[in-house]
């Protein structure tokens, strides 16, 4: 099924650059869908349409609509505040408040009116469990997150996101800083994750769009090259520009 339809969108901040033109495109539910492709493409500018990120950008020019669920969430009469428990996002460098784990997990929650302690309690154990972090943290739920690995603080960055309980999660670069190992505990997350949420990925390599993606989009200069079922896409390209780029010709 699809979860997110993608219609003719272009985008244009203002200075003059045109981030997107006219990119369609449909998102399945229950699958990671990667967005890849060289510096300056497009993707974290897509992805930040797709919770309003963008609204806080200096943007001149939009158009296209993006139907979540059958909703248009470009509409200025959606709210956003919904949209965005809807999208989780994590971003490239994990940035946990100056909080405990715990807290940094139930923060959100608070601020929505969350008071109920056994309600909380459960929020941290199933987003942790979700992360792949809890067994790592469940003895010191009250550290402080700024004291775990870069590994460790991206995914309860992740648990943070997971705790609103989301439909889909965005994700930019998220394991760009760090080593294998924890690259490989986030990966294998959003594998078990995607049976339950839509997840959208900007991977750090081609490598790792290679390993995670259910399908993958190709985007080149704000533009949509090619998309398709991952395994084609990075076994049997069909556009001249994906192959390049997939065997490392350019990029
Ligand atoms: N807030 C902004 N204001 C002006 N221009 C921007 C802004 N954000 C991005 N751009 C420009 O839009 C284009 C697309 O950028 P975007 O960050 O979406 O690409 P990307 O594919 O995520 O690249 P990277 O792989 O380097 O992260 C680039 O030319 C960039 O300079
Ligand atoms: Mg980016």
């Amino acid at each position: 099924m699809n979860k997110i339809l993608i219609e003719s969108l272009s985008l244009q901040y203002s200075d003059g650059t045109e981030s997107l033109r006219d990119v369609s495109l449909n998102i399945r539910e229950h699958a990671v869908t990667v967005l890849f492709g060289p510096a300056g493409g497009g993707k974290s500018t897509l992805l930040r349409c797709l919770n309003r990120l963008n609204d806080l950008a200096e943007v001149k020019a939009s158009s296209g609509r993006i139907l979540i669920d059958g909703e248009n969430i470009l509409d200025p009469k959606i709210d956003v505040i919904a949209l965005r428990r809807k999208v989780g996002m994590v971003f490239a460098r994990p940035v946990p408040l100056p909080m405990s784990i715990r807290e940094n997990v139930t923060y959100a929650l608070e601020l929505a009116g969350e008071k109920r302690r056994v309600k909380l309690d459960e929020a941290v154990e199933r987003s942790l469990k979700l992360a792949a972090i809890w067994d790592e943290v469940k003895d010191r739920l009250d550290a402080p997150a700024i004291a775990l690995s870069g590994g460790q603080q991206q995914r309860v960055c992740l648990a943070r996101a997971l705790a609103l309980q989301p439909e889909i999660i965005l994700l930019d670069e998220p394991t760009s800083g760090l080593d294998p190992i924890s690259t490989g505990k986030v990966e294998a997350a959003l594998q078990e994750l995607k049976k339950d949420y839509t997840i959208i990925l900007v991977p750090h390599s081609v490598q790792q769009a290679g390993r995670t993606a259910d399908y993958a989009a190709f985007f080149l200069q704000g533009e949509l090259v090619e998309y398709g079922e991952g395994k084609s896409i990075f076994t049997a390209p069909k556009q001249k520009k994906t192959e390049d780029y997939v065997t490392g010709r350019f990029g």
